[in-house]
């Protein structure tokens, strides 16, 4: 394949996976998005595949190992839980991250003619280029132990931490120092230990990161792994994977940036650690009155009368898995005239589109579901909100309380509705740890119990009460 040929289907390679990056920003258009991502990168494995890099055996050994791997990713991918998804990742990503690490050796040990300034480059691509992979390796790994549940979710959190990965970073900068233009034993030997300090690094800084802050941290190895990729790309002189390297890494630093912003933390706040296993410091205005319980009879009822309703799922009705019942209730009270919606915050649950996913997964149709920013202003003219397993979302401490751990995160406005009815199992906090002054609120309604057992429930009180409205 002549060279002009591979330049041009690597920029249409590159083309569809930005296109396939802006699909996936919408629902509507996430599959498409997918498909281009799948063509793009059909056409980036067989303009390499059959370009001047590999010929003879080479092919032999590419094809085994190609279809090795799309045969344990083929399997993986069929099998994975959508709650076990995050690790998925987590695990992928350490892949990337090991082979910019054999890139790295293997370009550093390959026979090179380069002199000057491009070998002073070249070298500090590699050492560049094995330091980033081997931090997400070992982070990668850190973080799938941690979502599986085989290492502790807890941060852990090692006197003078901080000053300990100061530390490692100032080794790794001076054995790079040591590492340029040096002879090949002296070379070799400042890589290997920086590898070791790097892998070292990526594990205690993953350590040091709670359990429910681990989605921000699988954005940034995701992120890493991007920049992994693309410094392989650099001294593999493959420009697509420079190029898709970028894309991951630009997009997975968005998203990450994106999730903190709609957390109100800071990015670097969530890196330093700490944060899921430290206690929260309480809420200067600790939420006082009276919580109201509500049945599930009496909330049928007040379903039964209302025109306008919008629902907000959090993390307990991902726990519970009650978004089939819940769209089987949005189908029943639409049939009874009722506009039903959803209210999407967007850091409901754990993950990026946690909620989204799960009403796609129910068949909830799109047109139902609304982000906070195009809903927020419609609580006032709602008649019930029906609050399912989430909490902080819905707190109003984040607007007006300025002593709250989340003062300033956007919520949804939910208590602004005639009546909001809460369903969770108790009055336990959530993952930010700081009362619900809405459970206290004069419009607010708790119905106690498993969100799916209640879901249902309320289903078959709506269900029976149309049944008798038909008979009579
Ligand atoms: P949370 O504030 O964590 O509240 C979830 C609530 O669900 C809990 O209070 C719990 O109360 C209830 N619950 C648990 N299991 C239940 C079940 N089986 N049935 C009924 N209720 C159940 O969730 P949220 O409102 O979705 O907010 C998400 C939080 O996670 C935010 O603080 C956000 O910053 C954080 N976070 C999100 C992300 C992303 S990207 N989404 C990433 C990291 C952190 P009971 O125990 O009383 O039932």
């Amino acid at each position: 394949m002549s060279e002009s040929l591979v330049t041009v289907l690597y920029l249409l390679s590159g083309a569809l996976f930005i296109l396939s990056l802006s699909g996936l920003s919408a629902q509507e258009t996430a599959s498409r998005g997918n498909r281009f991502g799948v063509l793009g990168m059909l056409i980036a494995i067989a303009t390499t595949a059959f370009g001047a890099q590999v010929s003879g055996s080479g092919y032999v050994v590419l094809a085994l190992c190609v279809a090795v791997g799309a045969g344990i990713g083929a399997v993986l991918a069929a099998r994975v839980e959508m709650t076990a998804m995050p690790e998925l990742v987590a695990i992928l990503h350490s892949f990337v991250g090991l082979a910019a690490v054999m890139v790295g050796f293997a370009t550093h040990l390959a026979p090179q003619h380069l002199t000057g300034v491009e070998h002073t480059i070249h070298e500090i691509e590699i050492f560049v280029g094995v330091f980033v992979g081997m931090v997400t390796f070992t982070g990668s790994v850190v973080a799938y132990g941690k979502l599986r549940g085989t290492l502790s979710g807890k941060p852990l959190l090692l006197p003078a931490r901080h000053w300990l990965n100061l530390a490692m970073l100032l080794v790794c900068v001076a054995l790079g120092v040591r590492f340029a233009g040096a002879p090949e034993a002296v070379a070799l030997q400042s890589l290997l230990i920086m590898t070791g300090v790097a892998g070292v690094f990526g594990v205690h800084m993953v350590m040091a990161i709670g359990g429910a802050d681990m989605p921000v941290v699988v954005s940034m190895l995701n992120s890493y792994s991007g920049w992994a990729a693309s410094a392989a790309g650099f001294m593999l002189s493959n420009d697509l994977l420079i190029l898709t390297g970028a894309l991951v890494g630009s997009s997975g630093a968005i998203l990450s940036y994106i999730m903190c912003r709609a957390m109100n933390r800071s990015f670097f706040s969530v890196i330093m650690g700490g944060f899921g296993g430290a206690t929260v410091t309480p809420s200067a205005q600790a939420p006082t009155g009276e919580v109201q319980s509500i049945d599930v009879a009496e909330t049928v009822q007040l379903l039964r009368e209302s025109k306008r309703v919008i629902i907000v799922p959090g993390y307990g009705m991902a726990v519970a898995q009650a978004q089939y019942p819940l769209y089987e209730i949005c189908k029943t009270l639409g049939a009874q005239g009722a506009k039903v919606r959803f209210a999407i915050h967007p850091v409901a649950g754990r993950l990026p589109g946690h909620m989204n996913v799960l009403l796609a997964e129910a068949k909830v149709p799109y047109d139902t579901v609304f982000e906070m920013e195009e809903i927020n202003e419609d609580f006032p003219e709602t008649d019930v909100v029906l609050v399912i397993g989430a909490n902080d979302i819905v707190n109003p401490g984040a607007l007006d309380d300025p002593a709250s751990p989340i003062y300033g995160m956007p919520v949804l406005e939910v208590w602004k509705a005639g009546t909001t009815i809460v369903m969770k199992r108790g009055m336990a906090s959530g993952y930010a740890g700081v009362d619900n002054p809405l459970f206290y609120k004069e419009n607010n309604r708790m119905l106690f119990g498993d969100a799916r057992k209640n879901v249902e429930a309320i289903l078959a009180g709506l269900r029976q009460g149309r049944g008798a409205e038909a008979a009579e």
